[in-house]
């Protein structure tokens, strides 16, 4: 019996002892623990002011904006392979569920517009010039269901996706 009651209490003791461990080496940490450190949440705290005055010096949307679509270059040749491997992709994720596999504006989205999203292997179309699909894509298009993607895809990825409508060229 007295043997039984010793080893409780040598497992009541370990047991204290190791949370006062525990307890001394989280007082010495010199990080806080996870639960105890500032977690904060987007919009918590107010975005940081830029200085009067500042303006991007590499382009910016605004630019694009603001000029003429027809004078506004691609940066690159559209008709680099690789750009079209990454217009290819982008498609996927940016237009497929409305323009749809086969470009006709029949995607999984795109079939429920009346009338479907415009056929991108159309001769209207292939027509327009790069800067004119740029600005429709990243602005849309005035009283049209065109979402402006401007916010969602990069400079570049518009540009490469671009380049993949025009490599698609006439419908046959
Ligand atoms: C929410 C569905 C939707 C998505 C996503 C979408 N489009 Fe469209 N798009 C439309 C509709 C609808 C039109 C027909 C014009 C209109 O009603 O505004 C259109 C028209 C167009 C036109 C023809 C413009 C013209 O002047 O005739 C082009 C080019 C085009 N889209 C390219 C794209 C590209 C490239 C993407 C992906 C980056 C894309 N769209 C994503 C719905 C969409």
């Amino acid at each position: 019996m007295i043997r039984i009651a010793c080893v409780v209490l040598f497992a009541f003791a370990l047991i204290f002892v190791g949370i006062q461990a525990v307890n001394l080496y989280d007082d010495l940490l010199p990080v806080g623990r996870m639960w105890e450190t500032p977690a904060v949440r987007s919009h918590e705290q107010p975005l940081p002011v830029m200085a009067a005055g500042s303006v991007p010096w590499t382009g910016g949307e605004a630019l694009y904006r603001t000029v003429d679509p027809e004078t506004l270059q691609p940066p690159a040749p559209l008709d680099d392979p690789e750009r079209i491997v990454r217009g290819a992709r982008a498609y996927g994720f940016y237009c497929i569920h409305c323009h749809g596999p086969q470009f006709d504006g029949y995607g999984t989205v795109g079939q429920s517009f009346a009338p479907t999203p415009r056929d991108l292997r159309s001769a209207a179309v292939q027509a327009l010039s790069p800067g004119k699909v740029f600005h429709e894509i990243s602005y849309g298009i005035p009283d049209g269901r065109q979402p402006p993607l401007a916010t969602t895809m990069s400079v570049d990825e518009r540009w490469d996706v671009i380049a993949y409508i025009r490599s698609l060229g006439l419908r046959e």
